[in-house]
């Protein structure tokens, strides 16, 4: 698929995930680009009347959503969040999800994890078999060269981290002020086992393997959305 179909894609389903929003929710708001189009789409709605209040997971979607005038609160001023829709880097057969390729994981997670539903939307290439996409582990900067090399030795599963750098070769920094190790397995086909053996490292502080959280999964299509009730 070329990047001007992705795109496309990308949009379309963001206008989706519109139709599934209701008035008076409390909703969590993903980030990334096919969130991009939802934001839009839902700072219309709001113009148009609608009344909700949304939950951020970046500063990058808090700004975008604000500049809407879409109402919004962080997750600890809230008592409840309704829904959650968010984009997804890919999604493997058994609906297990890698995120966190916009260094927003740890936000969306925790939003995530408070909310009684969770969709994901995506376009149709991120739907695969079995990962082939890295891995993002948020982790502290003290001590994150020797996390790295403590992970490459952990060659059982042959992980291949690098910590990631910004075109001038500066690391990439979190909204948190973390840095991200990103793993190079290819492919992934134990995901719930990498989940365990990054849980206990000292120094991370969250990995983007999403697993079992997802309610509603929109997959866009040339001819149209798909809707996966999981
Ligand atoms: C950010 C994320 C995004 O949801 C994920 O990277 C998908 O982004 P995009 O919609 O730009 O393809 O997890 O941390």
């Amino acid at each position: 698929m070329d990047s001007e179909a992705i795109k496309q894609q990308k949009a379309q389903v963001g206008q989706e995930a519109v139709k599934y929003i209701e008035d008076g929710m409390v909703v969590g708001i993903g980030s990334g680009s096919t969130m991009w189009y939802m934001v839009e789409a839902l700072g219309k709605r709001v113009q148009e009347g609608l009344n909700i209040v949304g939950v951020p997971t970046s500063r990058a979607t808090r700004k975008h959503a604000n500049e809407l005038g879409i109402p919004l609160k962080t997750v600890d001023e809230v008592d409840r969040i309704d829904l959650t829709i968010d984009g997804a880097d890919q999604i493997d057969q058994n609906y297990q999800g890698i995120k966190g390729g916009g260094a927003s994981h740890l936000m969306e997670k925790i939003v995530a994890t408070n909310s009684t539903k969770n969709m994901w939307i995506v376009d149709e290439s991120k739907m695969v078999t079995a990962f082939n996409y890295p891995v993002p582990v948020e982790v502290i900067p003290y001590g994150s060269t020797q996390l790295e090399r403590r992970l490459d030795r952990l060659d059982r599963l042959d992980l291949q981290p690098k910590l990631r750098k910004n075109a001038a070769g500066e690391f990439v920094t979190t909204d948190s002020n973390n840095y991200i190790i990103d793993l190079y397995l290819d492919p992934l086909d134990e995901p719930k086992e990498l989940a365990h053996i990054l849980d206990p490292l000292v120094g991370v502080v969250e990995h983007g393997l999403f697993l079992d959280m997802v309610n509603t999964i929109i997959v866009q299509h040339a001819d149209g959305p798909e809707v996966i009730n999981v």
